[in-house]
């Protein structure tokens, strides 16, 4: 049975990379809280700091070891207010005004956001099924040095990617090591959704790959249980550490939320994310069968092997103001094409987030969505056209 919506929100929600509310664990939190409040909670008395609460720090070097089978040092992690915050620092230390940034053709609205903010120019890698084409990041480091502008960074979510779903195979990660250090520039890799993998075999993190000094590494507890969490973290070595740690002066990050967190991940941190990532291949299966059935005719798309996104080619003819509208006017949110462009450009794609929608919901979502996109086509197929299949759309 489909749920009911929040006054505020639109029905269908496949708007933001947010991960499902049955899997946030309330009741072990407040066991987790009330634990730690009474043995640390005098701590609280004092400022976070630049680094953060230790207990964290020691989880996400865990995290960190088991995924990527590298150690770090505790005093290369910092916390931040979520994984943004870290993003933040990053554009406020190397991203200068009218000066190249590198990105992955399209990628994070949120990303695009802080780096337009620094008026970069944002300059754009094309994707393939396998991430970004690290042949193409060569021509273009080669082309910004010639012209005497390098690039002050490149920013790349290297497995599964926001909003295309790609993930950088090893050989790749290691091509694209070797082209930045022959140009030169530092890779800032945000590795948010590292942990959801649904299929396919691990692949290591670009910095656990990489000589020290050549990656700044991004993590976030969002996608794992959630962003109102507000709990993300850099992991780089001092010489890169402390360019960020010059533009931080807001006190540090919450310790009450980090203690509870990390008082709660300590004995449960697998366990959680092994109940998340069932969960999402679960519904992202279910999406794929709905898209096949009500769009598999007019839209085209290849599937993520996890992260929270299907990036869905639309028909060329579609009108994408018109399809906003009808979209919400179903009660649908998701995202468009234009927000992840590094260009800015009305391209013909939407991003499905999947994690946030009940299962419930999503057929009928999809279909709701199929419907628009065909009365969204300008071409002979579409101009208001009936949907194909009744029962689905
Ligand atoms: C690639 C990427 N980076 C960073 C963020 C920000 O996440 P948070 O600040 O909640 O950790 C997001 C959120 O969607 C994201 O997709």
């Amino acid at each position: 049975m489909a749920t009911q919506a929040k006054d505020d929100e639109p029905r269908f929600n496949f708007g933001a990379g947010m991960p499902d509310p049955k899997t946030f664990p309330s009741r072990d939190l407040a066991v987790a809280a009330a634990r730690v409040i009474e043995r640390e909670g005098s701590s609280l008395v004092r400022y976070p700091g630049n680094w953060g609460y230790p207990g964290l720090r020691e989880v996400a070097r865990e995290r960190f070891h088991r995924n990527h089978g590298v150690e770090v040092g505790i005093d290369d992690i910092v916390l931040g207010n979520g994984s943004m915050q870290p993003i933040n620092l990053v554009a406020a230390a190397w991203a200068k005004a009218g000066a190249p940034v590198v990105v992955e053709e399209f990628t994070y609205s949120g990303t695009l956001g802080v780096f337009r903010h620094h008026q970069v120019d944002l300059v754009s890698i094309p994707l393939d099924e396998q991430g970004m084409r690290t042949d193409a990041l060569d021509t273009a480091l080669q082309r910004l040095r010639q012209a005497g502008t390098p690039a002050q960074f490149i920013y790349t979510i290297a497995s599964h990617q926001n909003p295309s779903g790609t993930t950088l195979p090893v050989e790749r990660r290691r091509e694209l090591l070797e082209v930045a250090a022959k140009h030169e520039v530092v890779i800032v890799e945000d590795d948010c959704y590292a942990d959801l993998r649904y299929r396919g075999a691990e692949v290591p993190s670009i910095y656990a790959l990489a000589e020290p000094g050549q990656v700044l590494y991004i993590g976030s507890f969002s996608k794992i249980l959630g962003p109102g969490a507000r709990l993300g973290y850099f992991i780089a070595p001092p010489v890169l550490r402390d360019q960020l740690l010059a533009h931080r002066s807001d006190g540090g990050t919450s310790s009450l939320a980090a203690m509870i967190v990390a008082e709660y991940l300590q004995g449960h941190m697998w366990s959680h994310i092994a109940e998340v990532k069932a969960l999402m291949a679960s519904k992202l299966m279910t999406l794929h069968g709905a898209l096949d059935e009500c769009v598999g005719d007019i839209c085209s798309w290849t599937r993520p092997t996890g992260g929270l996104f299907q990036w869905l080619k639309l028909p060329d003819d579609v009108d994408t103001d018109q399809l906003q509208t009808l979209v919400a006017r179903q009660g649908i949110a998701c995202g468009s094409g234009r927000s992840f462009d590094a260009q800015d450009r009305d391209i013909a794609y939407l991003r499905l987030a999947f994690g946030y929608i009940d299962q419930a919901d999503i057929m009928e979502g999809v279909a709701r969505l199929g419907d628009s996109i065909r009365k969204s086509q300008t071409g002979a197929a579409g101009n208001g056209a009936e949907p194909r299949d009744a029962a689905c759309c």
